[in-house]
């Protein structure tokens, strides 16, 4: 068994110190991140460019030494393999030709096509990776990849997928299911390029009310866990159901994750009895990369809180663009210190 920390805290172990990644680590607060972005021309661009790609998974491994490093990708190159148009407007996030269903995509297996340079960016990584350092694979979970794909962008609510689900269930529930077949093509591929670990964002989950949390936060991200488990017995899986609130209660053990991820809107006091069910990731506000008053403080305080559990420490959400790349170093040292 491979003593890698996170993959050991992902067994559920108890460390002395938690093992410490973030979500966006390779992104715009990084000055060599910008650099090699412009090289690549444009973040599409630099997604599909495995030499690029992997340079910048790299820059924050050697810049801080984190325990995991994610692949760089993006969530919403599934649309695109399905044969959606995405393309990224400077300054404004992605753009996507909207559809209503699961018609007009391509077929599930069809992704690799596009996908295939994502799968060489990981193998790049497997040579190129600290030994110490677990690769994480991801993909956004079918209900979050969905609001884009029916809205076209982000919007404030993704209140047009909402809208979508309540007045055509059938075409709504055929493109999930569509994301859902493309989502386990594109994971296995991951895994069996070389990806140890990977997690499932599900951004807008938190959205999602009563039964409609169980179709299409739950069910979904049930059936790719199990279908990845048996093309791959053993690969941990790290569920992100942000924003889930009190439906974080059971959720890792009843989609079969080895692991809960959750958001800073939830206070680490509480989010502790999350791991009667295994180990739990999280859960700093970015903020405090941007404004470090209370960056140790708070740091210690996440610390403190998860210590009597397996424990992965993150962000509440991704670190923004405009944290300041020092503070970052500051919250691993607070972290590290108190061993
Ligand atoms: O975490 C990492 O470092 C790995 C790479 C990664 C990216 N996006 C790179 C990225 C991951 C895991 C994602 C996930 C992702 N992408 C999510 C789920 C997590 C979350 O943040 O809620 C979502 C919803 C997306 C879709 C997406 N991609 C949006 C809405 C945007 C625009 C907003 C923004 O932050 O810029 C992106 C762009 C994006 N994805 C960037 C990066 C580094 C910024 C692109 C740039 O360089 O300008």
């Amino acid at each position: 068994m491979s003593d890698k920390t996170i993959l050991r805290a992902l067994r559920g172990e108890v460390l002395p110190t938690p093992p410490v990644w973030m979500m966006r680590q390779a992104g715009r607060y990084l000055p060599e991140y910008r650099a090699t972005r412009a090289k690549a021309g444009d973040f599409l661009s630099l997604c599909y460019n495995p030499e690029l790609a992997a340079e910048v998974t790299l820059q924050p491994i050697r810049r801080y030494g984190f325990d995991a490093a994610i692949l760089f990708a993006d969530i919403l190159l599934i649309p695109q393999a399905l044969g959606q148009e995405l393309w990224f407007a400077t300054g404004e996030g992605p753009r996507l030709t909207p559809v209503a269903g699961a018609e007009g995509l391509r077929a599930a297996d069809a992704v690799h096509d596009t996908l295939s340079p994502v799968y060489e960016t990981i193998r790049v990584l497997r040579r190129e990776l600290p030994p110490q350092t677990t690769l994480i694979g991801f993909a956004g979970a079918p209900w979050t990849v969905a609001t884009y794909m029916v809205a076209g962008r982000g919007t404030p609510d993704q209140g047009p997928a909402h809208l979508l689900k309540d007045t055509d269930r059938a075409a709504f529930t055929g493109l999930i299911d569509r994301v859902t077949q493309a989502t386990v093509e594109y994971l296995s591929a991951q895994v069996d390029a070389g990806a140890e670990v990977i997690k499932l964002f599900d951004s807008w989950a938190g959205s999602l009310k009563g039964a409609d949390f169980d179709d299409f936060a739950l069910t979904p991200a049930r059936t790719i866990i199990a279908e990845l488990k048996r093309r791959h017995p053993g690969i941990p899986v790290i569920a992100f159901p942000r924003e889930a609130g009190e439906r974080y209660v059971g959720f890792a053990r009843a989609v079969g994750a080895d692991c809960l991820a959750v958001d800073n809107s939830v206070s680490p006091e509480w989010a502790a009895q999350l791991q009667a069910d295994g180990c739990v990731q999280g859960n700093l506000a970015p903020h405090h990369l941007v404004n470090p008053e209370r960056l140790e403080e708070e740091t210690a305080r996440v610390v403190e809180a998860f210590r009597g559990g397996p424990h992965i420490f993150n962000l509440g959400h991704g670190i923004t663009p405009d944290a300041d790349p020092d503070n970052v170093a500051r919250m691993i040292e607070a972290i590290r210190r108190r061993r």
